[in-house]
């Protein structure tokens, strides 16, 4: 395995002939880092699952370089879901939508419908158009970690997640921090309104701008998705929420919050989108350190911080 810090034409070249040769390469998205392989491919597939330790049944997201390529993937796609594809792709939004035949059992978990997203990272939309220029259709990738571990935003969390779990063929291209930092918000498509799956970035808000339509909550015991999870996105420290950190312990809070003393600060975002952007690492720096708990003061208000919340609630269930 590769780690690949420059990303030029050239390697992105070599990167899309890796997946078009049923290799696996993780690349960086806007929200967190993905673990890609040809999405028409079972065999390469299923190297995902293996290498993440993720039960076979769990759908994955196929990544596509524009809404043009919707109707290959899917079918029956309701007008309100090119609204949102249009107003939010490329962007942390993912579209589950009927699955057409190209979306095999495989890749869809054997479920009737499909994960579509329009990653905005340029080097995720190069990596999918160099694919596609060699007869590709689209890259399944799920989040860069092992199965219940936290998302990483960096290619070293990549590396330090994966690295033996993948063959000496693979690739992970290096493109820096991720901008938004939490996965991509998850609608479902099917039915005769929009409803979030998962929280993200796109608020049910910008949703409800963008359609018309008010998104509904979903029920999480109805659905497959496995960062529905109650126990996922955790560390190997033991997370808790919303208490005073005693010494010893590593705190995540927002910046006017002073740190206790003898305690360890992990981040002090100043803003909403610093908390999600620096979210992930402050947890993986905690097992770095070595700490056995982490101290999280969850952010207040709607939209991306609900979304936060979303996470750290699941990151504390372990
Ligand atoms: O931001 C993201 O969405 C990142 C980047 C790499 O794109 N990907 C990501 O993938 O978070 P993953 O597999 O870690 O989480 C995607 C979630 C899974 O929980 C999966 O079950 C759900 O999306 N999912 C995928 N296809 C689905 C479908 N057809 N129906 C319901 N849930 C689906
Ligand atoms: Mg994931």
């Amino acid at each position: 395995m590769s780690l690949l810090s420059v990303c030029t034409t050239d390697t992105l070249k070599s990167a899309a002939l890796a997946i078009k040769n049923g290799q696996l390469v993780a690349f960086p998205t806007e929200t967190v880092y993905g673990l890609g392989a040809d999405a028409s491919n079972p065999q390469a597939v299923a190297r995902i699952y293996e290498a993440k330790g993720r039960p076979a049944d769990h759908p994955l997201i196929v990544h596509i370089a524009s809404l043009d390529a919707m109707g290959k993937w899917a079918r029956d796609i309701p007008e309100y879901a090119i609204t949102l594809a249009r107003d939010f792709w490329p962007g942390p939004m993912t579209l589950v939508l009927k699955r057409s035949e190209l979306a095999g059992d495989f890749v869809t978990g054997g479920q009737d419908t499909v994960g579509l997203r329009v990653p905005a990272h340029p080097i995720a939309l190069a990596l999918i158009k160099e694919f596609n220029a060699i007869g590709g259709n689209g890259i399944a990738a799920p989040s860069a970690n092992r199965f219940g571990a936290v998302s990483p935003t960096t290619a070293q969390a990549v590396d330090e997640e994966l690295s033996a779990h993948l063959q000496s063929e693979d690739l992970i291209l290096d493109g820096g921090p991720c901008l938004v930092g939490v996965e991509s918000t998850i609608i479902d498509c099917t039915g005769p309104t929009p409803m979030v799956l998962r929280l993200g970035a796109i608020t049910p808000l910008m949703i409800e701008e963008s359609t018309g339509l008010v998104a509904l909550e979903s029920n999480p015991a109805a659905i497959r998705v496995s960062g529905s999870l109650d126990s996922h996105y955790s560390p190997k420290a033991k997370v808790i929420l919303d208490v005073v950190a005693v010494a010893g312990d590593g705190l995540i809070a927002p910046d006017q919050i002073p740190t206790p003393q003898g305690v360890v600060r992990l981040a002090s975002p100043g803003t909403i989108e610093e908390y999600a952007r620096v979210l992930y690492q402050a947890l993986r720096s905690a097992d770095q350190r070595g700490l056995e708990v982490v101290v999280v003061l969850q952010p207040g208000g709607d939209g991306l911080a609900a979304a936060i919340r979303d996470r750290l609630q699941r990151s504390a269930q372990s």
